[in-house]
């Protein structure tokens, strides 16, 4: 681990956990992490307690005002879990250490299994603004590895294997949940880019020929991170817009946010019913 000669600045995301238990003795059975615009899940948890970002030391603090981001230990039915609402980016200027640290940091408090949410731009024609994917698997090739550095052998071992990154038991409970609630749900390819530019137009439809169905800023690097920790992993993605085949373009930014809201508490009753039943 110690090795001067690597350039790239590893973080043991343990002294971070330390930190964390010695203000909350909790254990969570579960981790969450929160896209932006789905923070009202956090409403439906019986909290414990809530560990702003910027009290733990050696935590990537993010800059974006209104971005603060904090930790969240509590209930959902009588599952104990850890949310964190907020996430930070890597086109913010973190290295992807530093990106993946937070969920790092919520395995190492015993989260075995992880949900990942986020907002995503829809790259298959099927898609509207307002469907829910159900992640099949990541494209994280457009993206620096979190893994490239020394192997930390605590975590995880140095080729991790990625034939199956989400779990088809948590994904069929997912399709089951919603089946019974009557909420529509797709199967699709998330693809992760830098940004913080959007795809341009020859991108959207490169990254659709490659098979993806939608893309974002975060999540596949999370992917890698977690299942190189062996964390049992379910995702799913709130389609905000189409980043492909676009024409209708008088959509006006209040209609999105109208879809947004409404898609998201969808996703939290999905969210909801699974960890319900899990
Ligand atoms: N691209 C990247 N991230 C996004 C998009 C998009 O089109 N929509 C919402 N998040």
């Amino acid at each position: 681990m110690e090795d001067t000669n690597y350039k790239i600045k590893v973080i043991d995301p343990d002294p971070i956990a330390e930190q964390i238990r010695a203000k909350v003795s909790f254990a969570p059975r579960l981790g969450i992490v929160l896209g932006s615009g789905l923070g009202g899940l956090a409403d439906e948890v019986e909290v414990v307690a809530r560990i702003p970002y910027s009290e733990l030391e050696g935590f990537p603090q993010s800059t974006v005002e209104g971005h603060k981001g904090e930790y969240i230990f509590g209930y959902l039915g009588d599952v104990p879990l850890v949310l964190m609402n907020g996430r930070v980016h890597y086109y913010e200027g973190y290295t992807m250490q530093e990106v993946v640290t937070p969920v790092r940091v919520m395995a190492r408090l015993g989260a075995d299994t992880i949900i990942l949410t986020n907002a995503a731009g829809g790259l298959n024609e099927s898609y509207h603004p307002g469907t829910l994917m159900c992640i099949e698997s990541v494209i994280s090739t457009f993206v620096p590895s979190p893994l490239i550095g020394p192997n930390d052998d605590k975590l995880g071992v140095r080729f991790p294997e990625m034939s199956e990154v989400f779990d088809p038991k948590l994904r069929a409970l997912l399709h089951k949940v919603a089946d019974e609630a009557g909420i529509e749900l797709e199967d699709g390819v998330y693809l992760q880019i830098t940004g913080p530019a959007y795809e341009t137009p020859p991108e959207s439809r490169l990254f659709a020929a490659l098979g993806a169905d939608a893309v974002g800023m975060s999540t596949a690097c999370e992917v890698i991170a977690l299942r190189h920790m062996g964390i049992r992993l379910l995702g799913l993605s709130c389609i905000t817009d189409l980043a492909i085949n676009n024409e209708n373009t008088n959509t006006t930014h209040e209609e999105i946010q109208k879809i947004a809201n409404e898609a998201g508490r969808r996703l939290i009753t999905l969210v909801k019913g699974v960890v319900a039943q899990m």
